[in-house]
């Protein structure tokens, strides 16, 4: 984060400007109200992009955009604001609003700031500046968007790594004809390396299950030089039992795999977050935090909810809504090797469980 930091530093020309910035928030106070209303007004204009906005949300939304406005001319420009800028590009990510949209709202906020000049000509230094910061947040969220859709593609990277395994299982049986007479089998060989190569990108997670890449190709040498008893049972001793390992891994992820569609199937058909008679947030809840122990008890390692948006760092922080109720729901996952596929399976519940609510409540208004 710290390269892409400086890069952007760079490219709008960011220095010790805090006490410029402090005095343009200033100046723009009086009017932030009547650009946040007309913003919205324009916004709605836009049937493809009214489509993303819950009309009884815009007051929230108001104050969430003047709060970030504020942050962007009085943080300093680091790490915290950075992250602080990715997380709004988070929350649009999820409501998928296509990131030309939200150059739209960026350009309709722009010309809407810059239109305060007209009432005051001696403003427009201090709305420059405004512009080059919402400049700077448009370039982070688009940067961040993409990396959101590059995460939510990678598990396509763990289909490449199940291909990569099961092409060293093949090479491993391969070579144990020759195993069986203590001799190389040159072709097996070549094959078995060339297969422990395509795994190296992966080579951290194997490393996990107790997979040494380079151990297994030092024993291989090893072998290769010396084909004898004692070579055959280390480099033997290095693969099999990991080999093994994962046969009992790749069991398990396709539990969770069924885990998760089962889970998805429940909340979307069975109605099981919302299907009580008399529904109210505490039941809410106390289903949420059930039905998210039975099925990931295991990686969980902690579960919230708060009425306020979290400040703290969390993995998953997603607002839920019911009726007028808004709540957050917080959980961080332990620091396990498939981490990031599990936090999309939870993301993807909590989105069912989400739009469940949104259902419900549509239901009993
Ligand atoms: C142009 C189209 C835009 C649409 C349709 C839109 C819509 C929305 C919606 C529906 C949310 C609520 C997301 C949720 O809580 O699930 C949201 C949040 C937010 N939006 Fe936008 N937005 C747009 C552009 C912008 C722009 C240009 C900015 C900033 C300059 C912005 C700043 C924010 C902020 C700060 C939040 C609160 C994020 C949070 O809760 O962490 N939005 N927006």
């Amino acid at each position: 984060m710290r390269d892409k930091i400086e890069i952007i530093k760079e490219i709008y020309q960011i220095g010790d400007d805090m006490q410029e910035r402090k005095e343009a928030l200033q100046k723009i106070a009086p009017y932030v109200d009547e650009i946040m209303k007309a913003f919205y007004e324009k916004l709605l204009q836009k049937p493809q992009i009214a489509a993303f906005i819950p009309l009884e949300r815009i007051e929230e939304l108001k104050k969430k955009q003047i709060k970030f406005l504020q942050d962007l001319l009085t943080l300093p420009f680091d790490e915290k604001l950075y992250k602080r800028i990715a997380q709004v590009a988070i929350a649009h990510y999820h409501i998928k609003l296509d990131p030309l949209y939200m150059s739209y709202g960026y350009h309709v906020l722009s010309d809407l700031i810059l239109a305060q000049s007209q009432k005051d000509p001696s403003l427009l230094p201090y709305l420059k500046l405004i512009i080059k910061y919402l400049k700077v947040a448009e370039a982070i969220m688009s940067e961040e968007y993409f990396a959101q859709k590059t995460l939510a593609e990678s598990p396509y990277r763990a289909n490449d790594l199940f291909v990569a395994i099961n092409i060293l299982h093949m090479a491993y049986v391969r070579c144990q004809d020759s195993f069986a007479r203590m001799e190389v089998d040159k072709e097996a060989k070549e094959m078995f390396e060339h297969s422990l190569q395509e795994l190296q990108p992966y080579r951290r997670i194997l490393e996990e299950a107790g997979f040494n890449l380079s151990a297994i190709k030092r024993f291989c040498t090893q072998f290769a030089n010396e084909p004898n008893k004692q070579n055959l049972e280390h480099l033997r001793h290095s693969i099999e039992r990991p080999l093994a390992d994962l046969r009992v891994s790749a069991y398990l992820s396709t539990d969770s795999a069924l885990v998760l569609l089962r889970t998805m199937t429940d909340i979307i058909y069975r109605r099981n977050v919302t299907k009580e008679q008399r529904l109210d947030i505490p039941i809410i809840k106390q289903t949420i935090r059930r039905l998210l122990a039975h099925n990931f008890g295991w990686a969980i390692e902690r579960l919230d909810f708060f009425e306020e948006e979290p400040k703290e760092e969390c993995d998953i922080a997603k607002l839920l809504a019911y009726k007028d109720h808004i709540f957050y729901i917080v959980i961080d996952c332990a620091d396990i090797a498939n981490k990031l596929y599990v936090l999309e399976s939870i993301d993807l519940i909590l989105e069912a469980i989400k739009l469940t609510l949104y259902l419900r409540s549509k239901e009993e208004k």
